[in-house]
């Protein structure tokens, strides 16, 4: 769990995320596409290549459900529930694959915002999106 030094942090640079959040849930894609090609295999649906439609509107659906948990610090369980049922049951994206993309979140964040990155929100963001990882992994056991 958060210390609420760690909520604050998480939800200050929230703030500054939010306005930007298409640009930098796509960005965190094409960091996962890119750097970790067998990603791509969960969305053969998709249109993968650099700023297209489907990439935006995905990274802004992501960027909205952390939005969620930013809203819901205290009670992420609750309200991630929908999607953990989604990414367990029906998607069945393999558990490994959170870290990436929580890795690939946390430097688009860093990317954008240099100054604010500073390494306790560094700290702060990484276990925030640890948690959310967790609670959309749990329904798997
Ligand atoms: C769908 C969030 C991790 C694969 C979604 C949706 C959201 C979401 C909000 C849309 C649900 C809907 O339309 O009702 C998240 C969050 C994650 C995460 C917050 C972790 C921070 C992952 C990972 C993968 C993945 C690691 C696989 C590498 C998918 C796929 C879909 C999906 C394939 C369906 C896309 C479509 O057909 O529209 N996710 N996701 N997700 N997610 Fe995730």
């Amino acid at each position: 769990t958060l210390t609420q030094a760690e909520k604050a942090a998480v939800v200050t640079i929230w703030a500054k995320v939010a306005p930007q959040a298409e640009a930098i849930g796509a960005e965190s894609l094409e960091r996962l596409f890119l750097s970790y090609p067998p990603t791509k295999t969960y969305f053969p649906h998709f249109d993968l290549s650099q700023g297209s439609a489907q990439l935006r509107g995905h990274g802004f659906k992501v960027m909205n459900a952390i939005g969620e948990a930013v809203k819901n610090i205290d009670n992420i369980r609750g309200a991630l529930a929908k999607l953990s049922e989604l990414h367990a049951y029906i998607l069945r994206v393999d558990p490994v694959n959170f870290k990436l993309l929580s890795h690939c979140i946390l430097c688009s964040v860093a990317a954008h915002y240099p100054s604010e990155f500073t390494p306790e929100v560094h700290a702060a963001w990484d276990k925030f999106l640890s948690s959310i990882s967790s609670v959309l992994t749990e329904k798997y056991r």
